[in-house]
């Protein structure tokens, strides 16, 4: 049997890595600023993450959801604590789409409705709802197109109030800094105002943290960027999802549901999410973050990214927040990050804007590694 060939890859066969680095079959080391895609949140195998999953497996690995797991709720407890987001229920699952999925279908059944507002340029998965919620003709098939989806550009809040006052929307789904997008960003005073069109038109809020959340963004979610002045507060979605920085490379998604929102039986379910391994890795990486104080590292080390990124003439603009960066040229920047790994062994990342380069290392990383990169790239341009 051969592979289902949809990856255009890279010729890199890493075997190992350890904190920003990692190593391929050659020997040959590479400086990672790509995370696998803003996977890598805490670092490569980190110590207390290996220790934690290692001896999870010696004890019990997997068992369903249709009995006690305690570390669920440890889990719930701690991300309820660390992020502010108390009162939110927390739903387990397996990846980012997943997650976007659980939330839509949430807010489908809390409203009885059903057409979805999504946003220019996002990306929420490849799966039913969360692809047809996608701003990308290509993935979505003729099946995924039969969602009632509405996407609208981010800031224009005349084209969201005609569509919001339609009242026939379930959900108002968006990223706080858009990952695959392109690291664009609503207003506060757009993302204020959809939340109390959405609120007062009967929709829920939909954050998908998917790749903004857990830290990322030098705050615990990118929508805590965005203050509410009527109620003097962040911005509070009614539905928060969450996977890639979660588990540090381990599969796992989550779905945050606030409160006001009841649960029944059987309204939500999975056989794999939740699992004692997902639970361990999840609760090492919110040890490793809080321990380690890396979502105020990656506020420090953002800041420090933008202050050398100015000093270079060729870069157009600096997008992002915290260490979820990107850096805009005038031109497609797909040679520049061949030149990047091959030559100076630094992986970065791309976006749908084909003149951005990314920038995703783990939140770990130090002024020593932005001068290393930024010394590369000087090299290269
Ligand atoms: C914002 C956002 N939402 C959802 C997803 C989908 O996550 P997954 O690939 O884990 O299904 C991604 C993946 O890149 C993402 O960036």
């Amino acid at each position: 049997m051969k592979l289902f060939d949809v990856y255009p890859l890279y010729n890199v066969t890493p075997i190992s890595a350890k904190g920003m680095v990692v190593t391929d079959d050659k020997g040959q080391e590479y400086l990672d600023f790509y995370g696998g895609h803003a996977v890598i949140s805490i670092g490569h195998g980190h110590p207390h993450y290996v220790e934690k999953i290692k001896s999870q497996l010696d004890k019990i690995g997997f068992y369903s959801n249709a009995v006690q797991n305690p570390l669920q709720v440890k889990l719930a407890t701690k991300l309820g604590k660390l992020s502010g987001c108390e009162d939110y229920n927390l739903f387990l699952c397996n990846s980012g789409a997943e997650a976007n999925e659980n939330a839509l279908k949430m807010a489908s059944f809390k409203t009885g409705k059903s057409r979805v507002i999504a946003f220019k340029n996002g990306f929420h998965g490849r799966t039913s709802a969360a692809v047809a919620a996608t701003d990308n003709e290509k993935i979505n098939a003729p099946l995924n197109k039969q969602q009632k989806v509405t996407i609208l550009p981010f800031n224009d809040i005349t084209a969201f109030t005609a569509e919001i006052e339609k009242g026939d929307v379930c959900a108002v789904i968006l990223e706080a800094i858009q990952g695959v997008g392109g690291l664009e960003e609503p207003t506060s005073e757009f993302f204020q105002k959809i939340a109390t069109l959405a609120k007062e038109n009967g929709a829920l809020l939909i954050a998908d943290e998917v790749q903004c959340g857990f830290g990322r963004s030098g705050k615990f979610f990118g929508f805590q960027h965005h203050w509410d002045a009527e109620r003097s507060q962040s911005i509070q979605p009614d539905i928060i999802s969450i996977a890639k920085g979660m588990g540090n490379g381990f599969p796992v998604g989550g779905v945050l549901i606030h409160e006001s929102i009841e649960a029944s039986y059987g309204m939500l379910g999975t056989t794999f999410g939740g699992n004692h391994l997902a639970c361990a890795a999840t609760t090492a990486v919110l040890e490793v973050l809080e321990n380690e104080n890396l979502i105020e590292n990656a506020a420090k080390i953002g800041a420090y990214f933008n202050e050398k990124a100015k000093e270079i003439p060729q870069i157009k603009s600096i997008k992002g927040k915290g260490l979820m960066l990107g850096i805009e040229f005038d031109f497609e920047v797909g040679e520049l990050r061949k030149k990047m790994i091959y030559d100076q062994h630094i992986f970065t990342g791309g976006a749908m804007n084909k003149k951005l380069l990314r920038f995703l290392p783990a939140l770990n990383c130090t002024k020593e590694h932005i001068d290393i990169f930024f010394n590369a790239l000087k090299e290269e341009l």
